[in-house]
């Protein structure tokens, strides 16, 4: 679904910020797995990996005081229609200053098209949950947003109080 990173003080390693990074994803059985990928990488020791569905993962975060305000970073991208879901989790975990990406909110371009057009099967059902998240993170007073033009665009959100 996304990685979620927090820094764990300023110690250097190689170079890098040795930071904590959080992975939620329910795709541990895909040909390539998460934990595959973060193997690899040699970034092990740097990550938690969850499975499983990450809506429940980010209310047992939300419990622990601790971790609110504290995450610099926070990347979704996952089911659409929980979209909104998240937000409403995230914009709680992330600092002030912080970053939270939304991937694909442009939604491959539906989000533009009349609303009788012609769209893939797959894109048509979920069309709505970005248009209602694209119209939310808009009046969001919490954050400030822009458009990344990568694939069908990240909205980049910095939380502002
Ligand atoms: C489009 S993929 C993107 C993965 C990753 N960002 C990447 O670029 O490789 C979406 C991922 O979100 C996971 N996912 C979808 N719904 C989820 C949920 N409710 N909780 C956790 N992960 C979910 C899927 O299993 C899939 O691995």
């Amino acid at each position: 679904m996304g990685a979620e990173m927090q820094n764990e003080g300023g110690a250097e390693t190689r170079g890098l910020k040795r930071c904590q990074i959080w992975v939620a994803s329910s795709s541990s059985s895909a040909p390539t797995t998460p934990t595959s990928i973060i193997e690899k990488a040699g970034v092990a020791h740097k990550i938690n990996f969850k499975e499983g569905h990450v809506l429940p993962f980010l209310t047992s975060f939300l419990k622990n005081e601790n971790k609110k305000g504290t995450f610099n970073f926070v990347f979704v991208d996952g089911d659409k229609n929980n979209y909104l879901n998240y937000h409403k989790r995230v914009i709680d975990l992330v600092k002030v200053g912080g970053l939270i990406g939304y991937d694909n909110t442009l939604w491959v371009g539906s989000v533009a098209a009349p609303p009788d057009a012609l769209l893939m099967d797959y894109i048509k059902p979920l069309r709505i949950y970005v248009l209602e998240l694209n119209k939310y993170l808009g009046q969001d007073s919490r954050i400030e947003i822009f458009q990344l033009s990568v694939g069908d665009e990240i909205t980049l959100c910095r939380r502002i109080i």
